[in-house]
């Protein structure tokens, strides 16, 4: 098994700046990758970071392809809810991509993966009960692309995201073995209430509770802040 590398930075800024480093090296390297990306707080000032490089020209993400990770279930695109909505508020359209995958029919979505010949690059969150995407505990790295009920633990982090607009109760994500199968993943973590679940992540034996604990087999980078950091 692979050790999962921890970086620990002062702060989300430079955190946020390590994970475009990392990012803009990738599609250096492979300027088709295929990137899964998470929405959620953390990655947003990685992704602003993302957005000034573009358009500074000093990254190029013209060729890489996103795809999403997750949706929430009966939410049109003009939701302020949707996902989708927000990744492309937050990340296709600031960076110009133009090649996408979009999470809407588990079926679909997973044969256009295999089209593309999987995940290069996944970038993930943690969510604060150790889901993955919406893989909510108890999920096991089996756990195919699906619809899902959200636990009341996700309902009430998610609620933080749209004011008073009630949370779907249920959502659309991608399978387990999509994400654990990227070549490469980095896991994005900061905030103190994220400390304990990423030191279940990292340390303790790889268990469906803590879906994100799978990754320790996988080659993960895992970025946090010093809040977050176990
Ligand atoms: C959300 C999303 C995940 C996200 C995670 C962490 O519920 N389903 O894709 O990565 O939880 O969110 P945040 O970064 O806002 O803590």
């Amino acid at each position: 098994m692979v050790e999962p590398t921890l970086r620990v930075f002062p702060d989300a800024g430079a955190l946020a700046h390590a994970a475009a480093d990392l990012i803009c090296a990738e599609v250096r390297a492979k300027p088709e990758a295929v990137l899964l990306v998470a929405t959620g707080n953390t990655p947003m000032p990685t992704y602003a970071e993302l957005a000034r490089r573009a358009a500074a020209g000093e990254a190029d993400f013209g060729r890489v392809t996103a795809v999403q990770l997750d949706e929430y279930v009966g939410v049109p695109e003009d939701d302020p809810r949707s996902l989708w909505g927000w990744m492309e508020r937050a990340f296709v359209r600031p960076l110009g991509i133009t090649r996408t995958v979009r999470l809407s029919d588990p079926a679909t979505f997973d044969a256009e993966l295999r089209a593309l010949g999987g995940i290069d690059l996944a970038v993930l969150g943690l969510g604060p009960n150790g889901h993955l995407g919406f893989n909510e505990p108890p999920s096991n790295p089996g756990a195919p692309t699906r619809r899902v009920t959200l636990t009341p633990a996700s309902l009430e982090s998610n609620r933080a995201y749209w004011g008073d607009l009630p949370v779907p109760q249920d959502a659309l994500t991608a399978g387990m073995p999509v994400i654990l199968g990227a070549r490469r993943a980095l896991l994005l973590v900061s905030g103190e209430h994220k400390r304990e679940i990423l030191r279940r992540t990292l340390t303790e034996p790889p268990t469906p509770e803590v879906p994100a604990s799978f990754l320790q087999r996988t080659p993960l980078t895992v970025l946090a802040d010093a809040a977050a950091a176990p």
